[in-house]
């Protein structure tokens, strides 16, 4: 799994996922970028994760985060160059680190040249074609064609004014108004993002990340007009009825999209990022497809051992059924971070940590060494699942969720769009802590461009990278001896009390999480790791991994 020529490299292998514009920022403008990822391959090594998965960092006026992409074939140069791209992937091959980054195909930039030209073009034109124009409803074309809300609120459709001055027609953007929604059945689309994975293929980009994937087809009939929330009523419609969402058809893309991976020596890889219903992912993560779609079950899950053997087991299951290796996420940068979403008092699921975050994030209202003693279980166990673990960038410190942030400094569109109903996820993109003091904690020379609270420092990899017990060095030991005992079989359950986990995978490894806030009975066994102080009992909310008697 380790070796770097392998084709399967993915299949089992750790991804940590830099958000370029949080990580860290080399020439102190206080936005991160690839200089600064150049310069921590080092911690990057010493972590021992096997590929780093990068957010966008094309050129964006940041309308959401950079997944409003202007230019698919360049950096944005708030971040680097194309030439300091490919010292990146050289530094980073150099260190046994495989690269993946993130493609945006559902929608482009209101600033991409091809947007720009549509809304210079007349109604009709082939310009108009890559992307979804349509006719207003009312006399004078004033309302908008459909009902539908935008993923970030408000209507899904914006008016354009025409060459000449009046008011015209509408086009679609399933998220923010700057993020307009290609026409995936015309054949240049098609072309050009074959054209665009080329172009990272070829400068060494080991695989993609593949945003929205399970968008991009849409049936555009006037039957759905009507419905008001269909964005998010995935349950509405089952196996590819929904209009917008997960339609068969879009798998001809990716059986595209695989002939052009196959090119490459070794393959070229891709993960899908499909909210579809669990019994639809396979689809994208078929060897014909992408190959390797997200699971967010456990990131939904509240921490609770039944809920999360269920999602383990139905997954692995799927994983055999599919031949695709199953991916396991906690934290990313859409998501409250685990830390602090187990502390929450009672829910601890995303959707509890948003509603927490909206209330004004009090930190009163977060029990911070419980949500990190169960994140770090939760972690734990997450490493011990045979398949494909991503982590995010952040986590290996235990980082917590920034609650609080002031509006004036907020920049997700979805707290702009959606007053006093979703505060956005600004929270988990706060710049890292890299010292305990200095200037933005060291993430660079002149501020960081999300306030980091004070806090911060206690968090910094200074703070954690010579501390045994820290949450840095869990991470570090855990992923090495992942290194070493993570393999392509399933896992066995053992007979366990109701609050907790116990399974053996192959060659004597065995891994206990005690979801419960009491103690339990240890079984036998030799401790490799635990993700918490172990005397006797296994205590409350911690997992360990132990090498069965007599192996
Ligand atoms: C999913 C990304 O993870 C999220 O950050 C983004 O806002 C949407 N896709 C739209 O591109
Ligand atoms: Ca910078």
């Amino acid at each position: 799994m380790t070796n770097s020529i392998s084709a399967d490299w993915w299949r089992q292998a750790a991804v940590y996922q830099i958000y370029p514009r949080s990580f860290s920022d080399a020439n102190g403008d206080g936005i991160g970028d690839l200089g600064g990822i150049i310069a921590k391959v080092p911690y990057l090594t010493d972590l021992g994760v096997d590929a780093v998965w990068l957010s966008p960092f094309y050129p964006s006026a940041l309308a959401d985060g950079g997944y409003d992409v202007d230019d698919y074939r360049d950096v944005d140069p708030r971040i680097g160059t194309l030439a300091e791209f490919d010292d990146m992937v050289a530094a980073l091959h150099g260190a046994g680190i495989k690269v993946v980054v993130d493609i945006v195909p559902n929608h482009s930039s209101d600033r991409h040249e091809w947007f720009r030209a549509a809304l210079a073009a007349p109604k009709g034109s082939p310009e108009r074609a890559r992307y979804i124009f349509r006719d207003g409803k009312g006399e004078h074309g004033e309302l908008p064609p459909t009902r539908w809300q935008s993923m970030f609120g408000g209507s899904a459709w914006e008016r354009v004014t025409e060459p000449d001055g009046t008011p015209g027609q509408w086009y679609l953007h399933l998220f923010a108004k700057e993020q307009p929604d290609f026409n995936w059945d015309n054949n240049e689309v098609h072309e050009d993002f074959l054209a665009t994975l080329r172009f990272w293929a070829d400068r060494g980009v080991d695989g993609f990340r593949v945003d929205v994937a399970h968008g991009l087809k849409k049936n555009l009939d006037p039957a759905f007009d009507a419905l008001r929330d269909i964005l998010l009523s995935r349950d509405m419609f089952h196996d590819g009825e929904h209009p917008l969402w997960d339609r068969d058809d879009v798998h001809d893309v990716y059986r595209a999209w695989r002939e052009v991976f196959d090119e490459y020596d070794p393959p070229r890889t891709a993960v899908a990022e499909a909210w579809v219903a669990a019994h639809r992912r396979g689809r994208y993560a078929s060897r014909e497809g992408l190959g390797q779609a997200f699971n967010f079950d456990l990131l939904e899950s509240a921490f609770d051992a039944a809920r999360f053997r269920e999602v383990i087991a139905h997954n692995l299951d799927d994983a055999d059924a599919t031949g695709a290796s199953s991916t396991w996420v906690l934290s990313n940068h859409d998501v409250v971070r685990h830390a602090t979403r187990y502390g929450l008092v009672e829910d601890r699921t995303p959707a509890a940590g948003k509603q927490w975050l909206l209330d004004g994030g009090d930190p009163a209202a977060v029990d911070a060494e419980q949500g990190l003693r169960r994140a770090r279980a939760a972690t734990l166990l997450m490493l011990a699942l045979p398949g494909s673990a991503y982590l995010y960038q952040g986590e290996e410190l235990g980082l917590p969720e920034v609650g609080q942030i002031p509006d004036a400094d907020r920049q997700d569109p979805a707290f702009f769009r959606n007053p006093g109903v979703d505060i956005g996820r600004d929270g988990c993109r706060v710049p890292l802590p890299w010292s305990r003091e200095g200037s933005s904690f060291g993430f660079g020379a002149d501020g960081a461009h999300l306030p980091q609270p004070a806090w911060f420092g206690e968090y910094s990899v200074e703070a954690e990278q010579s501390d045994p017990a820290s949450t840095l060095s869990l991470y570090r030991d855990a992923l090495a001896l992942r290194r070493e005992l993570q393999t392509e079989e399933s896992l066995e359950w053992m007979p366990a009390a109701p609050d907790i986990l116990h399974f053996a995978r192959p060659g004597g490894w065995e891994v206990v999480a005690n979801f419960g806030a009491e103690p339990a009975p240890l079984p036998a066994g030799d401790i490799l790791i635990a993700s918490g102080p172990v005397a006797g009992d296994l205590p409350g909310e911690t997992t360990v991994w132990l090498r069965a008697p007599g192996r």
